[in-house]
């Protein structure tokens, strides 16, 4: 056997031995809450198109006009082609949204945080980064090359202590954290961690990719990131900033300089889903209204995002279980190592605008049917 084929096969062998082999499974959106897979459809609670946008007939028609006038793709970065105009509408648009001076689109939310922060910090500077960080922020840091200090989730006690005990030996310090987290549903402590770190003159990034579109902000950070994939439904990543942060951007962020600019039609889905969620915030309301109906009837803490996680433990339980709910009708996907720390693998539930009140009380029996929550869980809470 080739060495390079020899090499896969094992660290494949070495993923099954742990029950860490992803695969990929053919399932088509049907609608905005549910999936077909082979003869089935299922409830989808495994989607973050949190606002139900992405199969809204509004955002297609806008992608599809775009699409017709102008092309499937970009063509080349920005700065080669041609900068396309409704990618500076959308800019212009974020830019408001989020009270900023200026943003800046980029190829996806990952793009943007692995070509945002390496354009800020470098080798003589601190990343101060919370434990249960997004992947992306976590690669983003190590492509910066600055050193990275990670504090335990959400602790402001252990922010404070690193900063005071580390920030005279760097030029600059950059803390990265995420509005709402992906795998938790929590939300972080930002106008505290604000404060901690303004007081030590070091910058804060959020991604709010899981925050835009469904929870009210508590606070705004100087560069706010995101993406155009989750609550909006479509495709792309953002940075809002000020002025001189998005203009240096243009010039150093290599996934901006150096790569395709989004597809006119992603900028025109994106535009019309901004007009959708100015116009009717009762749709953004909905999934946290869920997620808290869902977590009273289990007994659970209030959820504090559309995000809910049902802990379970090992790896090949969250998988047995997620099998079972696909036997009940539900797509709720299970989580493991390294997505989430080792022996905290989980069952994310993603609550949608789309769904009804009927889909999760049947998600709610369908869990306690195939042992997820226990009912003894229910009535310690009171619930039964
Ligand atoms: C917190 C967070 N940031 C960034 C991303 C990446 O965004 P995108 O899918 O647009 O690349 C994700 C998930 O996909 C995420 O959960």
């Amino acid at each position: 056997m080739h060495s390079l084929d020899a090499f896969a096969e094992a660290k494949l062998a070495t993923l099954d031995a742990r029950h860490l082999r992803r695969r990929l499974t053919p399932t088509a959106r049907i609608s905005p809450a549910h999936v077909q897979r082979g003869d089935r459809t299922l409830i989808s609670f495994s989607c973050n198109d949190y606002l139900g946008l992405a199969q809204d007939p509004r955002v297609k028609a806008a992608a599809i006009a775009a699409v017709e006038q102008y092309g499937a793709g970009a063509g080349a970065s920005r700065l080669v082609t041609g900068d396309h105009p409704l990618l500076g509408r959308l800019e212009h648009r974020l830019a408001r949204f989020k009270g900023t001076d200026a943003a800046l689109v980029f190829g996806s939310g990952y793009l943007a945080n692995i070509g945002v922060i390496p354009a800020l910090v470098g080798p003589a500077d601190l990343v101060l980064l919370d434990e249960l960080s997004h992947a992306c922020m976590v690669s983003g840091a190590r492509l910066s090359g600055a050193r990275i200090l990670t504090f335990a989730h959400n602790d402001m006690d252990e922010l404070a202590s690193l900063l005071a005990a580390e920030r005279h030996t760097a030029a600059r310090a950059l803390v990265l954290t995420e509005r709402v987290f992906s795998m938790d549903g929590d939300r972080a402590p930002l106008s505290a961690l604000l404060a901690i770190a303004e007081s030590y003159d070091a910058w804060t990034l959020v991604d709010d990719a899981h925050g835009l579109g469904v929870v009210t902000p508590d606070a705004a950070a100087p560069l706010e990131l995101g993406t155009l994939s989750k609550a909006l439904g479509g495709f792309g990543g953002y940075l809002c900033a000020s002025a001189p942060v998005i203009e240096l951007l243009k010039s150093r962020a290599r996934t901006f300089v150096y790569a395709t600019g989004l597809p006119p039609a992603a900028a025109a889905a994106a535009l019309a889903a901004l007009d959708i969620l100015e116009a009717e915030p009762e749709r953004s309301a909905r999934p946290l209204a869920l997620a808290r109906r869902f977590t009273a009837a289990l007994g659970l803490a209030p959820a504090q995002s559309a995000i809910v996680p049902i802990h379970v433990g090992e790896a090949t339980r969250a998988l047995a279980l997620s099998a079972a709910l696909v036997e009940h009708g539900m797509l709720v996907v299970a989580i493991r190592p390294p997505t989430v720390p080792e022996g905290t693998a989980r069952l994310r539930v993603a609550f949608s605008a789309a769904h009804d009140e009927a889909d999760v009380d049947a998600l709610v029996q369908a869990l306690l049917q195939v042992g997820a929550v226990g009912s003894q869980d229910l009535e310690v809470a009171g619930c039964t």
